[in-house]
């Protein structure tokens, strides 16, 4: 049997193994893999549902457009599509984006060294995600805070236990500020309030872009600057032509997505590619194993900054949950990586820092990097 401490480590070579399905007795589930199937599953909510009493999310910030399907859905989610939708992300964050990555960077600049992940990519996703909620600057700390509390809450309840005490207070704590400022900021959240919402979905909605927006964004820019610094030769591509870094990062979400599974529940009975799947199984979407189908990408585990397919991968995933964040997320991957390449001359990859690992979020733990000051 494959543990869950080997799908942490690597998950590719069960993954090639079992798909387009197969069950994970260490999961407990089914874990679909081919790409076809994987957007047939998450394109059929009616059939592989998110909102069941076991998704945890739900359980520590209440119902939202994370935990929920059908019309409920659409209505927690409609008020964000227009302010997230490609043009008004890029006119709402062209400017802090470019703003907060040159502070990052010209604070490591004349160090020589740093890790890219604390020092770049984990405050450039913070501060966005502070920013889109309508918070400040300063208060980016403690939306980390927010997030690390609530999250591991999160955790512990799909592990079995009850809401933590500091889980509940940080979701207090976030619900006093968002409901704060939904009348003056001029935020995405002001704009839900404003087409409708109630406060606490609202809160609850602002939690799941908080849960969307940080550890996921964070991990595209780490895993993409990994897969670079460990491929010299398409380092090299890249930095002769930087009209190649869009592409660079599609194919680094297509080898590592962030988010490498999303989660369903069966409402009923339903035979997929052979599996006999019973209503109430667990049906986990390897996004991870999907963008390595070999029937759609070739030599699928090859890190190639000029696949001209690369952007059909799933990282963002499929059907009426696709990710509402995904103009912003790669728009600061494109900024960081971007000023990254541009200001940090020579830059080299630790050889003790680590690969990429994680079963949910997956990214390496830290990018340490030197270069010539
Ligand atoms: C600023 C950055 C981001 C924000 C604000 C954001 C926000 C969201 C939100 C609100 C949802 C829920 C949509 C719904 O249920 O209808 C979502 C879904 C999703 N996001 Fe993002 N996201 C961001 C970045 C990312 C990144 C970088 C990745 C991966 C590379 C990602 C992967 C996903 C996936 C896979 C889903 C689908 C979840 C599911 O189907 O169960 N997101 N995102």
């Amino acid at each position: 049997m494959t543990t869950v401490a080997e799908l942490e480590q690597d998950p590719h070579a069960f993954l090639a193994r079992i798909r387009p399905v197969g069950w994970s007795e260490a999961l407990g589930g089914w874990v679909v893999c081919g790409r076809e199937l994987a957007m047939q599953v998450m394109r059929d909510p009616e059939t592989f549902t998110v909102d069941d009493p076991r998704f945890s999310t739900a359980q520590v910030v209440g119902p939202s457009m994370l935990s929920l399907d059908g019309g409920t859905h659409a209505e927690h989610r409609a008020p964000f599509e227009q302010p997230f939708s490609l043009a008004q992300t890029r006119a709402r964050f062209t400017d802090f984006v470019a703003e907060e990555t040159d502070r990052l960077v010209s604070a490591i600049e004349s160090l020589g060294s740093a890790d890219l992940r604390r020092t770049v990519a984990g405050p450039l996703s913070v501060a966005v995600v502070a920013y889109s909620l309508g918070l400040t600057r300063t208060d980016a700390a403690t939306v980390l805070d927010w997030y690390q509390d609530i999250s591991s809450s999160v955790s512990g309840v799909a592990a079995g236990h009850p809401v933590t005490a500091e889980g509940a207070a940080a979701f207090a704590e976030l619900h006093q500020h968002v409901a704060g400022s939904i009348d003056q900021a001029d935020s995405l959240i002001a704009e839900a309030a404003h087409a409708g919402l109630g406060t606490d979905e609202v809160v609850a909605n602002a939690a799941v872009l908080m849960f969307g927006g940080i550890e996921t964004t964070e991990a595209m820019i780490t895993n993409c600057l990994w897969h670079l610094l460990t491929n010299p030769s398409e380092l090299a591509l890249v930095l002769a032509d930087h009209s190649l870094i869009p592409n660079a990062i599609e194919e680094s979400l297509r080898l590592e997505p962030a988010a490498a599974v999303v989660d369903r529940y069966a409402t009923r009975d339903v035979t997929l590619a052979g599996a006999s799947i019973s209503r109430g199984d667990f049906v986990t979407v390897s996004l991870a194993g999907a963008n390595r189908d070999p029937a759609v990408f070739t030599d699928p585990d090859l890190y190639d900054v000029r696949r001209a397919n690369a952007r059909r991968h799933l990282a963002f995933a499929s059907g009426p949950h696709i990710c509402l964040g995904m103009h912003l997320a790669r728009l600061e991957a494109v900024s960081a990586i971007t000023a990254l390449l541009t200001r940090l001359p020579d830059l080299r990859l630790d050889a003790t820092s680590p690969p990429p690992y994680g079963l949910v979020f997956r990214k390496p733990s830290a990018v340490d990097v030197s270069w010539v000051a």
